[in-house]
């Protein structure tokens, strides 16, 4: 399908100044510059860092701005899911919460034609986020196709956050004994995404029973990813690693470690979406235009969490980030641009 210009317009949920709510505007269709290109929205991702840098303001300090990192829709012939760069570049023209939204060819994936583009558009933010916590912090080489039996076991702390989802089938396809902590109610399904054992994390003895079945598994774990970042997960993921490793091991974190001191003997380091797309831009090409398209395609990566549309189109950006600020479980909220969007 090829896109006729100014057909539709570009409606878009702005931010206009730090902390303010969101407006729906119309804004022009912006012009793409070179290794760019220009999508028509269909589906639209919320993420926790938009309601944070709405209420927070940190991150963005040029106004008017949009937010929002994950989009999915249509250039010319081919549906592509793909990271929306205003997070690092501040550009209104590279925010996800628009019908047209400019991105950089290298934050692109073709999708499936099978594919919603409500399900293209839960991977962008999770899948940038899990590539540099698991080949950058963890130092594990890049997966090349087959999947290789590993020694080590690897621990996701919060495997059905969307952020988890993604990296379970990652470290799945890496050839990791995923051991994953996450309420019981997605125990199973994350178990059919890879995950070899999934701990409640509200038990409280949940760090001797993973370090247990670890040990039962002659399968020490050495690697761990923190996918929460709040409450206690952190030092939690830590104890794992400490209490099972036998060696040195390396924990990823998805926010800073919290107050107090980093245990001893666990290198700790923390991930970043954007990097996928600046000090490590090679990776992220790599990543999003080769692994995740071939992944996709044969079906070794799949769509998870499932999502939930919010429904009203781009209007609804607004009330998406505050749904997700109140909490979900194991879900992904989604904007369909297709949907009507009264002003
Ligand atoms: N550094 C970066 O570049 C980066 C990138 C993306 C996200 N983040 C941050 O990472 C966090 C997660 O983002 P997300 O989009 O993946 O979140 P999300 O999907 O909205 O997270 C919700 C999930 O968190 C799980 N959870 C909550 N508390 C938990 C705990 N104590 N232990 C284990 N699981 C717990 C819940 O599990 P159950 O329903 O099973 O209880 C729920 O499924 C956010 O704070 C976000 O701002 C950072």
């Amino acid at each position: 399908m090829t896109i006729v210009p100014n057909s539709d317009g570009n409606v878009a949920a702005v931010l206009e100044s730090a902390h303010a709510r969101f407006k729906t505007v119309d804004r022009p269709i912006p012009k793409p510059g070179r290794n760019e290109l220009v999508v028509r929205n269909h589906a639209i991702a919320a993420n926790p860092v938009d309601w944070k840098i709405q209420d927070y303001g940190f991150a963005i300090n040029t106004f008017p701005n949009v937010l929002g990192s994950d989009c999915c829709g249509v250039v010319v012939a081919v549906g592509e899911s793909a990271f929306a760069g205003v997070i690092y570049n501040q550009d209104i023209n590279h925010g996800a919460f628009q019908s047209y939204t400019i991105l950089r060819d290298i934050a692109t994936t073709k999708i499936p034609d099978d594919m919603s583009f409500e399900e293209g558009s839960v991977f962008p933010m999770a899948m940038a986020t899990s590539l540099i916590a698991l080949i950058v912090c963890l130092g594990i080489p890049k997966p090349t196709g087959s999947v290789i039996p590993q020694k080590s076991g690897l621990l996701i702390w919060g495997a059905s956050s969307s952020v988890g989802t993604s990296a379970l089938q990652l470290a799945r396809n890496m050839g990791f004994k995923v051991f994953a902590t996450a309420s019981p109610a997605h125990h199973q399904s994350l178990k059919s995404l890879g995950a070899l054992e999934v701990f409640d994390y509200h038990d409280p003895s949940v760090i001797d029973k993973i370090v247990a079945a670890a040990k039962s598994a002659s399968t020490p774990i050495t690697l761990g990813f923190d996918t929460v970042g709040e409450g206690n997960s952190a030092n939690q993921a830590a104890e794992v690693l400490a209490a099972s490793g036998g060696k040195p091991g390396k924990l990823a974190l998805i926010l800073p470690w919290p107050e107090g001191e980093q245990p001893e003997g666990i290198e700790i380091s923390e991930t970043g979406a954007y990097k996928a797309f600046t000090e490590y831009a090679e990776l992220g090409k790599w990543f999003f235009n080769e692994y995740l398209e071939r992944c996709l395609a044969n079906g070794s990566i799949i769509p998870a969490p499932k999502f939930e549309v919010v429904p009203g189109g781009i209007n609804a950006a607004q009330s998406a980030l505050d749904k997700l600020k109140a909490g979900v479980s194991g879900k992904k909220l989604v904007i369909s641009v297709d949907g009507n969007h009264p002003h």
